[in-house]
């Protein structure tokens, strides 16, 4: 049983940046991919301080890009804990864009679980979560939900892959697909 303790602050890392012609699309906009890129290395980084151990990223929820973001805009990303559970961390990763005004826009709001490796690459356990505040207190509250529909999400994909692998045949019957 893991005794150790740390606080969300403890972990917490911030990572701003230039977004340069080669990390847009054709018309200017940052591309989504190097998007995710950026988020899952700050992800990264919290739970490697949390844990203090190699972690691996096991799933990314919520992509979807509120506001988009161009060449020469900054992009900020602030990420840290928001549940963890025996081997696995929740960060919270939230992206925005600053213009040159200095107006700051929501571009994501991310929820990576992050999984504690040992030296044999076996999940092994991370440290408990302090929770200083009611804020990191409701975000701990939904990330037990979040994980719990994870796991949820998981035992429905592995009967789909075992449903997969007897379908693979022309079963003869031909129908139109509708909901
Ligand atoms: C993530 C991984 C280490 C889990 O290994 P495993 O043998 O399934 O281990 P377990 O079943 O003991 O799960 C370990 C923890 O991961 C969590 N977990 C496993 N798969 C998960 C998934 N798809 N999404 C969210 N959490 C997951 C479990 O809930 C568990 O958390 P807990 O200890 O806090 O309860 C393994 O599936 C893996 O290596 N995946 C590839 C990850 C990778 O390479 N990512 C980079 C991009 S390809």
């Amino acid at each position: 049983m893991e005794n150790r303790k740390k606080t969300v602050a403890e972990s917490r890392a911030e990572h701003s940046r230039i977004i340069m012609r080669g990390d847009t699309n054709g018309t200017g906009r940052l591309f989504g991919g190097r998007l995710v890129e950026w988020i899952d290395m700050v992800a990264g980084v919290v739970a490697r301080r949390h844990s203090n151990c190699n972690v691996t990223t096991a799933s990314i929820d919520e992509l979807a890009f509120i506001s988009s973001a161009h060449a020469d805009d900054t992009i900020l990303l602030i990420g840290q804990i928001a549940y963890v559970g025996r081997t696995s961390m929740e960060v919270r990763v939230d992206t925005f864009v600053e213009r040159l005004d200095g107006e700051k826009h929501r571009v994501n709001i991310a929820y990576l679980t992050m999984v504690a490796l040992d030296w044999a690459d076996r999940p092994t356990e991370v440290p408990r979560l302090i929770l200083t505040t009611d804020g990191e207190r409701a975000e701990f509250k939904n990330g037990c939900e979040r994980a719990a529909q994870r796991k949820l999400r998981r035992g429905q994909e592995k009967k789909r892959e075992n449903a997969d692998e007897g379908s693979k045949q022309d079963s003869g019957v031909h129908t139109i697909g509708e909901c």
